[in-house]
């Protein structure tokens, strides 16, 4: 059987309650999903800041309704959960793939939206999702509706088999860093979060704008879009949207349900 995973519940904490009061950190061994568990949460009214991490995942769930799948101890799932109130949430996702890449290696690129690519394999997935929340007021009337958001982020930790329908490995975390466990990652992947959220909720994706062109790994490669349409990607606008130059001219494509993937 293989040794317990020993997470760093306190030292996060310690690192984090300063900039997010009320923060608490909870380890389980199984959930569904913690994307999911928050959000239920969320919409109970639990809104204090925390972090939920599972050490396994039952019913993870990816973007655009797909599933999420990772093995106890190979990978590592979490979730941040956070009341939050950006003027403008456009971006948000790929602030926080700027944030964990930064923090996890230097040579791990990013894919837009939002996932963590290593030599042109998929490392990383981030799911970010909202809820709104009847926050109580000052005088103990229900307060407006205030929105929360829920960060979930899949890594790879060690190889794992390729999807169903796929023959790609995965890219592991172990290439790049080879002593990489998942209680390490998060220990350097979270705080460079919080931070990295609190930044966007102050001054939006304009910060995040060079940290993710430095690892953007389409812009300047031929793409097609999931719509059919082609071009080439020639980066990401102050909002975070994908700029394609495509036959009919420049085009800017901004919605979550889009998939892009590079020419081969
Ligand atoms: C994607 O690339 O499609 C996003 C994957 C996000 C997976 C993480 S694992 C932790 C959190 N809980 C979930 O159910 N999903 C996210």
């Amino acid at each position: 059987m293989a040794a317990p995973l020993r997470w760093p519940a306190e030292s996060l904490w310690e690192a984090v309650v300063p900039l997010l009061p009320g923060f608490t950190v909870e380890i389980l061994p199984e959930i569904d999903s913690t994307n999911s568990e928050l959000m239920r949460r969320a919409r109970a009214g639990q809104a204090d800041p925390v972090l939920l991490v599972a050490e396994r995942q039952t019913a993870g769930r990816g973007r655009r309704g797909r599933g999420w799948v990772s093995s106890d101890g190979d990978s590592l799932t979490f979730s941040l959960g956070l009341p939050l109130g950006p003027a403008d949430w456009s971006g948000l996702s790929l602030a926080v793939g700027v944030a964990v890449a930064q923090a996890l290696h230097p040579d791990i690129g990013l894919k837009w939206p939002n996932d963590l690519w290593v030599q042109g394999r998929k490392l990383a997935g981030i799911l970010v999702e909202t809820a709104s929340v009847v926050g109580a007021g000052a005088d103990g009337a229900g307060s407006p509706l205030r929105r929360h958001a829920v960060i979930g982020i899949g890594i790879n930790i060690a190889p794992r088999p390729p999807v169903e329908g796929s023959d790609i490995v995965p890219a592991s975390l172990r290439e790049l860093w080879p002593q990489a466990d998942a209680p390490g990652a998060l220990a350097r992947a979270v705080p460079a979060l919080v931070q990295a959220v609190l930044a966007f909720e102050r001054e939006g994706f304009a910060p995040f704008v060079a940290g993710f062109a430095a690892r953007d790994v389409l812009r300047g490669r031929d793409v097609t879009l999931s719509d059919g349409t082609t071009g080439r990607a020639a980066g990401v606008d102050r909002g975070g949207a994908l700029l394609v130059h495509t036959a009919a001219g420049l085009q800017t494509v901004s919605s979550s349900e889009v998939s892009v993937r590079p020419a081969p």
